[in-house]
């Protein structure tokens, strides 16, 4: 890593904690404000202390910057960002907003994520038809995608990186398959974006859609779906909700209800999104994480992971995220040879270490706050003797 990386890192530690001097090992769960967002959202607050603070122009401009600041993240137009709420929000937009035929087919990955596969479960009262596919390696390839697409499969719903075992899905080789094949590829980026770059002009994917409140440093009810300008086309709101009709015109003239149909991604935008308690931490997060370069933050991740995974003992652990290589993520997901995981678990939380335990598994998520010192913490925890209570 050069000396500006290590500099504007190092900086941007400074910005986060200091957890009561805990490790927080878990933004796989939920990222940590930095403190440029903790003062944003104490003016947010003070706003609506005393709301003459907050004029009419800021309830469509602070969206906006929003919109431009996540479109800045990922490489789109801002006319392709819809602002959301959560994950569940951007995939329900989708799930809903496409037209379905009865025995029209969606394949997800077995085990993923629910936030992934529920939204198109509840597609079954129009006839629509939730598949499974199970990777062989645990890891789906465009080979396995090939062979499982149907003529009527129309979409292609999965988790870049999952959460129970950190493995990466490779992007470039299931999107191809799916254009090819004439599905439509949806991407839950959310344990992904933030911790590793993504430029959707020249990724083959239809939709990504991520919460904000984990690798991206935001607070909790944050999110956004980037959607392809040809899957824009494909979907009708299912909502017509009053301040987004409002585009272009002042709040001093509200009475004409008119269900338009010119306003682009904002048809789709969650209820109230100048929500300012959000919006305003959010951004400060976004810019810092902007600011430094998520190139510059993955490739720091990606330093904290080599130090963990090549000093965890084999004879000790099972390492179930991938050691190394294109597939491996921020998330390191282990269990104990001897049967003692759970034990584990509680005793780094007892030494101040906060990782997550999750489906039987062990998980330390690494971000740019954490450090070598923290690792080497960590490491020495998971290799002393359990306690016996
Ligand atoms: C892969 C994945 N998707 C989604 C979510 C959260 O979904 P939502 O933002 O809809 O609450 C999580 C949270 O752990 C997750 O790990």
């Amino acid at each position: 890593m050069d000396d500006a990386s290590h500099a504007a890192l190092v900086r941007a530690g400074g910005e986060f904690g200091p957890f009561d001097g805990r490790v927080w090992f878990n933004t796989a769960h939920q990222g940590p404000l930095p403190r440029a967002a903790v003062i944003a959202a104490e003016r947010a607050a003070a706003l609506k202390a005393a709301p003459y603070r907050i004029g009419d122009n800021d309830f469509s401009e602070v969206p906006e910057r929003l919109r431009g600041l996540l479109a800045q993240l990922i490489g789109s137009p801002t006319e392709e960002v819809v602002l959301g709420d959560s994950t569940s929000h951007g995939l329900h937009l989708i799930a809903n907003g496409l037209s379905w035929a009865k025995g029209d087919e969606v394949l997800v990955i077995e085990g993923d994520y629910p936030a992934t596969v529920l939204p198109w479960q509840r597609l079954a009262r129009s006839g629509v038809k939730v598949r499974s596919v199970r990777p062989q390696y645990g890891l789906l390839s465009a080979e396995e995608l090939a062979a499982a697409v149907r003529p009527r499969t129309r979409v292609l719903a999965v988790t870049w990186v999952d959460s129970f075992n950190g493995r990466t899905l490779d992007l470039y080789a299931l999107g191809e398959t799916c254009r090819q094949a004439g599905v439509l590829f949806v991407v839950n980026a959310s344990q992904a974006i933030g911790a590793r770059p993504i430029d959707v002009s020249t990724t083959p994917v239809d939709a990504v859609v991520s919460c904000g409140y984990k690798w991206l440093c935001g607070p909790y009810a944050t999110g956004f779906s980037w959607l392809h300008p040809n899957l824009l086309d494909q979907l009708r709101p299912q909502q017509a909700y009053w301040l987004a009709m409002q585009a272009g015109r002042g709040l001093d003239h509200m009475r004409e209800t008119v269900v338009r149909d010119d306003i682009g991604v904002r048809a789709f935008d969650v209820f109230c999104p100048a929500n300012f308690a959000t919006t305003l931490p959010w951004m400060a997060s976004l810019e810092l994480l902007l600011e430094i370069g998520i190139d510059r933050i993955a490739a720091w991740d990606q330093q904290l992971v080599d130090r963990l995974v090549d000093a965890i003992d084999p004879a000790k652990y099972q390492l179930l995220s991938p050691a190394c290589g294109p597939t491996r993520s921020t998330l390191i997901v282990l269990s104990r040879k001897d049967g003692t995981t759970e034990q584990r678990y509680h005793q780094l939380a007892d030494s101040g270490i906060d990782a997550a335990y999750r489906e039987g598994n062990l998980r330390l998520s690494v971000h740019l706050f954490n450090t070598i010192e923290q690792v080497d913490q960590a490491l020495d925890a998971l290799h002393t003797p359990i306690r016996e209570s």
